[in-house]
């Protein structure tokens, strides 16, 4: 939508805004509780789910730069535009660009990995959640294996929120705008 007295357009729709805020604030939950709050642990992870399924259809029916056909981009166009960040001439994306575009499907695989992980680790060490009779009877190893698992990918996930932030911070000196704001407002200066 365009905004005729500000030159703003609305770039980020409520949808996505909800979505992300909520995946910031759940993500923070479930990292700084881990085991000694469980049962908020637990809950904060089937949000996150709740979350990425509800965005993963968003992504193709969702405004503009919410849908995956708007930025997920080839590997050889995310290496270029990765390599003109660095060399300090990546162009301008109003939506998403293809490095942020990488970044959402890592986030996404690497949190469907912490979750799955970590439902099946909930059904075998506490024999409770969806997976609780499927996973009662594994293994001591198994469980060990499936708690490396979830621990690595919930590090992961932090590194990729580092990198995010980075990216985020960069690209705004970069282009001399505030992407922090326009994921507040959802619009940008066109
Ligand atoms: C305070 C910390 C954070 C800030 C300031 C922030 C900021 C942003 C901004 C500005 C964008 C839009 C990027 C663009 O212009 O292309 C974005 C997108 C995104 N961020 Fe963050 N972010 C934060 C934390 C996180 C965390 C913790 C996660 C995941 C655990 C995350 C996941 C995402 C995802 C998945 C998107 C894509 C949104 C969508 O299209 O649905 N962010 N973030």
């Amino acid at each position: 939508m365009y905004h005729a007295n500000t030159n703003e357009i609305k770039v980020w729709d409520r949808f996505v805004r909800t979505f992300h805020w909520s995946l910031v604030a759940t993500f923070a939950v479930c990292y700084l509780t881990e085991d000694d709050f469980m049962s908020l642990h637990v809950w904060s992870g089937y949000i996150i789910m709740i979350l990425l399924a509800l965005r993963f259809v968003w992504g193709f029916i969702g405004a503009e730069h919410a849908r995956f056909s708007d930025f997920v981009y080839r590997p050889s166009m995310v290496w270029q535009y990765t390599r003109d960040v660095l060399l300090l001439r990546a162009k301008r994306y109003i939506g998403h660009n293809p490095a942020g575009g990488a970044m959402i499907v890592m986030f996404f695989i690497s949190l469907i990995l912490v979750s799955i992980s970590g439902v099946a680790l909930y059904g075998a060490d506490e024999h409770a959640g969806p997976l609780a009779v499927m996973m009662s009877g594994v293994s001591e190893s198994a469980e060990e294996l499936l708690e490396e698992v979830h621990e690595f990918f919930a590090n992961f996930t932090l590194l990729l929120v580092f990198i995010h932030l980075c990216g985020i911070l960069f690209e705004s000196l970069l282009h001399h705008e505030n992407l922090l704001q326009a994921m507040i407002t959802g619009r940008k200066k066109e």
